[in-house]
């Protein structure tokens, strides 16, 4: 995607073809910085600190990081080293798992003088395929666009979190069909939840939709279940960390509210996701995805501009009151209309995501 007028990814190689280079998504959308990852650690930092986030650019990153590695010292013991640190970065999105499963199984055979090309070639190769799935996942939920019903003149669509380009390497998952809808010349609107406590929605995809050019209104968390009601919301599309076989789906904490209010209220609640997000090792996604906790201070603070263009943190609660704060939570396959994947549309189901994965069946 654009940002003003260049063409950017969220990650790349830098000139030196040894350092990767990624958007500070801390910053945004007050800064647009570009930071240098040149160590696994730094790739680890970026990933556990959010300054890359979203499950496919985490499973980007995690790819780099194991070049990073490889780059530093190719021996066995740094890539089991490179693979359990950046493991253990954050633990809900499976995109993570998938690729350093894919990296080493790619490195553990090869001879050490071969490892630091492979790593950086693979995940050069990750980072394309995430763009064109991201692509056909707009395609494909864009002929679920095309055949819904609006109520008024526009299309209203609602997201939580950020599912943009953003959090993929480019186009975003769900937001991937709302920019082909955009570009084909659909009037969409898009109801923006701010996401509390980081606010993804209200500093991320409201940045992104802008850069863009599609209209969109940024509403407290709190908004959608009212809107709903009114008829203003023709449909919801999410994005998931991890999605398991039976079609539950873990996405950013609030999600599930908003798949309630969309179940009671008639509306379409869609998910747009890649195939490396499904963990076919799972089913009950209630009891099996690890929920990230995350520091109670992302409750207790919250970050922004001053008017003389400063960026501070206030605190928002009582001294002494405690705060919990659970990243994600899992909206049970029963509320999900339809997964949107790259290889098509199916019901959030083991036998709907087969269909489009007849390889993952257990008798294959
Ligand atoms: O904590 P984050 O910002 O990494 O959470 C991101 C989300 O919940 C996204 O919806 C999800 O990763 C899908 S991104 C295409």
């Amino acid at each position: 995607m654009k940002v003003d007028g260049k063409p950017y990814r969220t990650i790349w190689l830098g000139a030196d073809g040894t350092t990767v280079q990624v958007i500070d998504q801390t910053l945004l959308p007050h800064q647009f910085v570009v930071r240098d990852l040149e160590t696994m650690a730094d790739a680890e930092r970026a990933i556990r600190t959010m300054i890359v986030r979203g499950a496919p650019l985490i499973g980007a990153a995690a790819a780099y990081g194991m070049a990073l590695a490889m780059a530093a010292d190719a021996s066995d013991e740094a890539l089991a080293r490179a693979y359990t640190v950046l493991l253990e970065s954050r633990p809900t999105a499976v995109n993570l798992r998938w690729a350093l499963d894919d990296l080493r199984a790619l490195l553990a055979p090869l001879p050490a003088n071969r490892r630091r090309e492979a790593a950086y070639r693979r995940a050069a190769e990750i980072c394309d395929e995430d763009v064109e799935i991201c692509r056909r996942i707009g395609e494909n939920g864009l002929g679920l666009i095309h055949r819904l019903k609006p109520r008024g003149d526009r299309i209203n669509a609602l997201t939580h979190c950020n599912a943009g380009w953003l959090a993929t390497v480019d186009w975003g998952t769900a937001l991937a069909p709302i920019y082909q809808a955009h570009n084909a010349g659909i009037p969409i609107h898009v109801w923006v939840d701010e996401t509390r406590p980081r606010n993804q929605g209200a500093s991320l995809t409201a940045w992104e939709l802008g850069k863009h050019g599609v209209p969109h209104t940024v509403i407290a968390d709190n908004a959608g279940g009212h809107l709903m009601q009114h008829g203003q919301v023709d449909f919801v599309i999410t994005g998931t960390d991890r999605t398991t076989r039976q079609g539950d789906v873990c996405n950013k904490i609030g999600t599930y509210l908003k798949a309630l209010a969309a179940h009671d209220n008639g509306v379409p609640f869609y998910v747009g996701l890649p195939y490396p997000t499904i963990d076919w090792t799972i089913e009950d996604g209630v009891r099996e995805i690890p929920i990230e906790e995350r520091s109670a201070r992302e409750v207790s603070h919250i970050a922004g501009r001053t008017a003389a263009g400063e960026m501070v943190t206030v605190q928002l609660l009582p001294d002494g009151s405690p705060a919990a704060n659970p990243a994600f939570d899992v909206t049970p396959a029963r509320l999900v209309t339809a997964l949107v994947t790259e290889r098509g549309v199916c019901p959030a189901s083991e036998a709907g995501l087969l269909s489009l994965y007849p390889e993952q069946s257990r008798a294959a």
